[in-house]
């Protein structure tokens, strides 16, 4: 019974204080909090990590884990929470310290006099604000003014014209303090995109522009399609600035601007209750500007990422122990320049060209070494292709990057050299480089082979094999689309029969955003192509609403009436064959055609088996076509999500890669003969890509993942060689994806395929299917 009126009793203290907003009377000080009408954010005293610091600041109410969206004193942090005071005097929201001396504050220069019905709400969607009494809506003040590291949907990324002021994110100093660090997310409001500055002054990743026909931030210069955030970049006479908000509100999400130097967009997944990275840019954090400062190596592939040169010390260990790195490292020996100059010696490192040398024109590699050894104040020296290089500076920004290594040799006194050298790191990158560098030239040789090739045949015209219809033709055609081969979320499809009597499919598209020029010209465009397999477009009627594209017919149907009907069973063999067939489909869409395509809804609905059951990729070129709406119908379509790549959702560009994810995934289930999102029959409930990367990361029977009904009935070395294309193919890491024509090389066993690494988002899938992952669920 008293534990029951306690319980009562905390439960009524804690909602009285859940006021959203300060007033002229009022103060916050110690645990005290204020909380968002709807309970997104909470306003009060935090600390960071082990740090004994409090600040201002404002976080998710709703997510488990302390994230901080906005801090107020960044830089002037107080001691004793409980002897200071946030409140407001004189129209403005003060900080008033442990001996009552105002730390921060709103700074607003009134020219009113009548400030007492000056309060501060903070608001739902995380904007605190000062308004002039309850109903007014005008903000005085606002938080979204002076962002953090943390930008938020409606805050701006800003630059005023008139005053030249910028409103951007800072990062934090290290993950235990929020006082402003090195890296910067700004906006250059004459290129129209963002940068991404170092210590506010060196310039160092520029990432992005704004696409004023598509309203959105092209990050890479293809194609892009966005559906979860809708980016605006506003000008007026006073100020530009890039702002966003989410179609759904539900979802919570931020970009953030990282102690790492890497902008960040993370989204809050409830049921697993952890921030999902979604992007990143610089994708690796050795691509961010002298990341390990002065003479630290930066390596992507261990943790830490920074270590110092042989011979050389952090500067502050205990910065590098928070893992701050930017002060670099320092020599463990000064060198002591003069007479004593036999007592060093060179020790070759191999990364990435760092900046600021001095060429010197010398003829050898010994010349090369003695002018460095002769002048104190040089720090390194390389000599690649007769070039001489010496930096006399520091040495920035090295970093292993396997593509454009070259050895450079940093003087160290020779105590600090190691008695036994290692070679046999440098061997292994050297024949990695040299095969690296092999396949490159190989590829570049063929790639110009091919352009010849597309040359030679390019020219000729194709113009006349394209059928114009007139719509009321196709209405007779089709019995007036009577008879509905299938349907999707850009029209359905028809069987007709033209007047030569060859049936044909007949798709009558629906919300076709383009004008009728591009619509004729991408069309047209899709008419040029033709491929063994992929479905060929005959004709298109395009009359005002009217827009209808007419096809082959394909007796067999498509690909999921096959694989996942109960009365039809596809052999191996068979499935086996579709998947290469449809490979070369891709790589057709993808390398060979004059304007490449991204195919965007690879899933077995879109792919046609002829009479032979012989593939045929359809639907590709519709994201052209139908223009703006696309990439929001087709995420929100059913049974198209299972199949989306995860960039889907952080509305980053869409590569071809994207398609190869959706391919993997399709994979999985040619092994199965099943959906992926329907949980297995003998109650594992395990999500089928996981199970099948778990069984053949294990060496597991990799038959026990075959599809019951096929009996075992399949190669062992074939079964083994689709799951690790298919896992490989779903690498949450564009990058790791193979692209198309690698994946077709390994099914024609041209190509070996290593074992993949566990594709990392599988584990988010687990949850998606019973907790949608996919935002949107309308239908
Ligand atoms: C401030 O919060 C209190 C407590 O929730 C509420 O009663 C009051 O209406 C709020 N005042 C204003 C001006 O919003
Ligand atoms: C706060 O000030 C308002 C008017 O500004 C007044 O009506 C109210 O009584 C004051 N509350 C307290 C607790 O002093
Ligand atoms: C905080 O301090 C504790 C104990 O001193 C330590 O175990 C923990 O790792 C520290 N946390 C961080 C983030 O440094
Ligand atoms: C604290 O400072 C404010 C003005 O900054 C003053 O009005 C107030 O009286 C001071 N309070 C105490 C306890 O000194
Ligand atoms: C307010 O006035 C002071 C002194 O004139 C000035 O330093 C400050 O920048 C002004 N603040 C704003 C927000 O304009
Ligand atoms: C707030 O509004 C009141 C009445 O509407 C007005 O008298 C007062 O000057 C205003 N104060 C400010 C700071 O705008
Ligand atoms: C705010 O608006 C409501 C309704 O519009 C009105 O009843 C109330 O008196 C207003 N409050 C103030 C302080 O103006
Ligand atoms: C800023 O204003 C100047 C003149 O007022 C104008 O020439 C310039 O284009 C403006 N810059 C931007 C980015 O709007
Ligand atoms: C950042 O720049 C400031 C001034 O430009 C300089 O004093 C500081 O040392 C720099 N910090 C680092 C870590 O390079
Ligand atoms: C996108 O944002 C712009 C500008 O804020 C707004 O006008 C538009 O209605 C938004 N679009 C959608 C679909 O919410
Ligand atoms: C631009 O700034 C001027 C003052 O500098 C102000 O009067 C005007 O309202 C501002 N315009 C906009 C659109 O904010
Ligand atoms: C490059 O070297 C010059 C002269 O040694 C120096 O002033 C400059 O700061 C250096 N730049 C960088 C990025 O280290």
């Amino acid at each position: 019974m008293a534990f029951l009126l306690l319980v009562c009793f905390s439960l009524i203290i804690s909602m009285s204080s859940g006021a959203d907003n300060i007033t002229a009377n009022q103060s916050l000080s110690g645990d005290q909090t204020i909380i968002s009408k709807g309970e997104h954010f909470e306003l009060g005293f935090f600390k960071a990590g082990n740090s004994s610091n409090y600040y201002i600041g404002l976080w998710y109410k709703k997510v488990s884990e302390q994230t901080i969206a906005w801090v107020a004193n960044r830089a002037t942090p107080v001691k004793d929470r409980f002897k200071s005071e946030l409140k407001i005097i004189n129209g403005n929201l003060v900080l008033l310290d442990e001996s009552n001396s105002s730390i921060w504050s709103t700074d607003v220069n009134y020219t009113n006099s009548n400030l007492n019905s000056v309060i501060a709400i903070l608001l739902e969607d995380g904007n605190l604000v000062l308004r002039n009494g309850s109903n007014s809506t005008e903000n005085i003040w606002q938080s979204f003014d002076f962002p953090a590291h943390t930008w938020l949907p409606g805050g701006r990324i800003a630059y005023n014209n008139k005053t030249g002021r910028k409103q951007l994110l800072t990062s934090w100093k290290s993950n235990e303090d929020p006082a402003e660090g090195l890296f910067s997310l700004e906006l250059d409001p004459v290129e129209r995109q963002y940068l991404i500055k170092w210590n506010k002054t060196t310039q160092y990743w520029t990432s992005g522009s704004w696409d004023e026909q598509n309203k959105i931030f092209k990050l890479v210069p293809e194609m892009r399609l966005n559906y979860i955030y809708n980016f605006s970049y506003v000008t007026t006479d006073n100020e530009s600035y890039f702002t966003y908000s989410l179609y759904n509100p539900e979802i919570i999400s931020r970009f953030v601007m990282d102690v790492s130097g890497q902008i960040k967009q993370l989204s809050w997944l409830d049921a697993s209750q952890q921030w999902n990275l979604f992007w990143s840019q610089p994708r690796q954090q050795c691509e961010v500007y002298d990341f390990c400062g002065a003479f630290g190596l930066c390596r992507e592939s261990t943790l830490p990422f920074c270590n110092c040169l042989t011979g050389f010390i952090p500067k502050s260990q205990s910065d590098w122990n928070l893992n701050d790195f930017s002060g670099g490292c320092v020599r463990k020996t000064n060198l002591v320049c003069g007479r004593t100059s036999e007592k060093f010696g060179f020790l070759p490192i191999s990364s990435s060209k760092p900046q600021n040398f001095t060429s010197i024109p010398v003829g050898s590699l010994a010349e090369c070494e003695r002018s460095c050894l002769n002048d104190c104040s040089c720090n390194a020296y390389s000599y690649v292709n007769n070039n001489c290089s010496i930096w006399n500076g520091n040495l920035l920004d090295l970093s292993e990057d396997n593509s454009n290594e070259i050895t450079v040799n940093v003087k160290v006194a020779s105590r600090d050299l190691p008695s036994e050298k290692k070679n046999k790191g440098v061997i292994i990158g050297a024949v990695v480089g040299a095969v690296v560098g092999l396949v490159l030239i190989m590829g570049l040789v063929l790639l110009l082979i091919r352009r010849n090739k597309r040359r030679l045949v390019g020219k000729t015209s194709v113009e006349g094999t394209l059928i114009s219809f007139v719509y009321r033709d196709l209405q007779a055609a089709t019995k007036n689309f009577s008879d509905k081969l299938g349907g999707g979320g850009f029209g359905s499809v028809f069987k007709g029969t033209l007047s030569d009597s060859s049936i044909v499919a007949v798709k009558k598209l629906e919300s076709v955003s383009q004008g009728e020029k591009q619509f004729r010209t991408e069309v047209s465009t899709i008419g040029t192509i033709q491929h063994v397999n992929l479905v060929r477009l005959r004709g298109f009627c395009s009359e005002g609403k009217n827009k209808v594209l007419v096809y082959d017919y394909m007796p067999n149907g498509s690909l999921d009436a096959h694989l996942f009907s109960v009365d039809k069973l596809l052999d191996w063999k068979t499935r086996y064959q579709i998947a290469v067939g449809t490979a070369r489909g891709l790589v057709y869409l993808h390398e060979k055609c004059r304007d490449c395509i991204i195919h965007c809804d690879i899933k077995p609905e879109n792919i046609l088996l002829d009479g032979d059951l012989c593939p045929k990729v359809a639907d590709f070129g519709l994201a052209k076509l139908i223009g703006r709406d696309f990439s929001r119908a087709l995420t929100t379509m059913r049974g198209t999500r299972g199949y989306l790549a995860p960039e889907w959702l952080s509305g980053v560009a869409i590569t071809m890669k994207a398609d190869v994810y959706s391919y993997g995934m399709m994979i999985f289930e040619f092994i199965s003969g099943k959906r992926n999102s329907e949980q297995s029959q003998d109650g594992k409930k395990q999500f089928f890509p996981m199970q099948a990367a778990n069984v053949l990361l294990g060496g597991d029977d990799i038959l026990s993942l075959l599809d019951p009904r096929l009996h075992r009935e399949a190669t062992v070395e074939e079964v083994t060689k689709l799951c690790k294309v298919a896992c490989w193919c779903i690498q949450d890491d564009e990058d790791r994806r193979p692209a198309m024509s690698q994946v077709e090389q390994i099914l024609d066993g041209v190509l070996d395929v290593n074992m993949p690494p566990m594709p990392q988002s599988l584990k988010l899938f687990v949850f998606s299917f019973t907790h949608p992952f996919f935002f949107f669920s309308t239908e």
